[in-house]
């Protein structure tokens, strides 16, 4: 099975002295669908800005980061093709990052300038057979009747389903999505979660997605990997993450993690304890 994502050795030190990424070590298969979940601080927007070659890992520490089996980063020093690597990963963000004035379309069509020279992705000339691929890509997300509105015309839900296009005409092998349903809506939410696990079926893409919601995270993702301070204290299948394991991992910060998917008025220590995965199923998302 090939590689998607391989970490060894990951330590950040902040300038504050904070150490917020401590030895990570993880490989993802090509294909896999697996949620980065973790209190607020834990490490996960860390973790992923490491992984797009964002944020340089602590120097003078042995560390690699490879993403297809090409360097993003190592030892601490970014690699000089950091931008081959980047043209096949990507970004999914809470805030969308689209451009807000520019057309639907346009924004999507962004996702193509990898592969055109220079001066058309400066003067954005595109040809009608990229026009037509982001058209296809809007479609594939359920918002093509949106293609000519600016993108701050769009909902929220909308507007992450453009940067999710974007990544589809970009053909991104790798998506590295943060948190990108926290500033969404149950309903959006839901179709952002089915369109990223869509990708990742119908594609084999191999899809990263930091949550905080530990119930979405069972529900779409079959692998679970559960930070905490910095470190991995869980990665295996969601389906063994238990309420219980969770409290065990996270003490008095479970209940930031596990809130989303307790049910009302039902007090801690009275919850019922069955698998995350039992608990998915019964949850609403939508
Ligand atoms: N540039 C920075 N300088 C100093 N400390 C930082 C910096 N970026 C992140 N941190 C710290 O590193 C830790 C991890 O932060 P990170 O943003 O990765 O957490 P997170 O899991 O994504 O949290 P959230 O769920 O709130 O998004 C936090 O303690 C944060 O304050
Ligand atoms: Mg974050």
């Amino acid at each position: 099975m090939e590689t998607a994502l391989r970490i060894k050795g990951l330590n950040k030190h902040f300038a504050n002295g904070k150490h917020a990424l401590r030895d990570i070590d993880l490989t993802v298969r090509r294909g896999e669908m697996v949620a980065l979940i973790g209190a607020s601080g834990s490490g996960k927007s860390t973790l992923l800005r490491h992984v797009a070659g964002l944020v340089t890992a602590d120097a003078g520490s042995e560390s690699l980061i490879e993403i297809d089996g090409r360097c993003v980063q190592r030892n601490g020093r970014i690699s000089s093709d950091i931008r081959a690597v980047r043209a096949h990963v990507g970004f999914v963000f809470q805030q969308f990052n689209l451009v807000a004035r520019l057309p639907v379309l346009m924004n999507v069509m962004v996702g193509l300038v990898h592969r055109m020279p220079w001066w058309r992705s400066l003067l954005r000339v595109f040809v009608a057979q990229e026009r037509a691929l982001a058209l296809e890509a809007l479609t594939r997300v359920g918002i093509a009747d949106c293609h000519a509105q600016r993108a701050s015309t769009l909902s929220g839900g909308q507007q992450q389903r453009a940067a999710i296009a974007r990544t589809l005409v970009q053909g991104a092998k790798v998506v590295l999505a943060d948190e990108p349903i926290a500033s969404l809506d149950p309903e959006s939410s839901r179709k952002v979660m089915e369109i990223l696990a869509r990708i990742n079926r119908e594609d084999r893409s191999t899809v990263i997605v930091s949550l905080h919601q530990v119930d979405i995270a069972v529900k779409y993702c079959p692998r679970v990997i559960a930070l905490h301070q910095g470190k991995v204290v869980f990665d295996g299948p969601s389906a063994t993450l238990t309420p219980a394991l969770l409290r065990d991992l996270y003490g008095v910060q479970a209940d930031e993690i596990l809130a989303p998917a307790m049910a009302p008025n039902v007090p801690p220590q009275t919850a019922p304890q069955p698998a995350m995965a039992g608990w998915a199923a019964q949850t609403q998302v939508a």
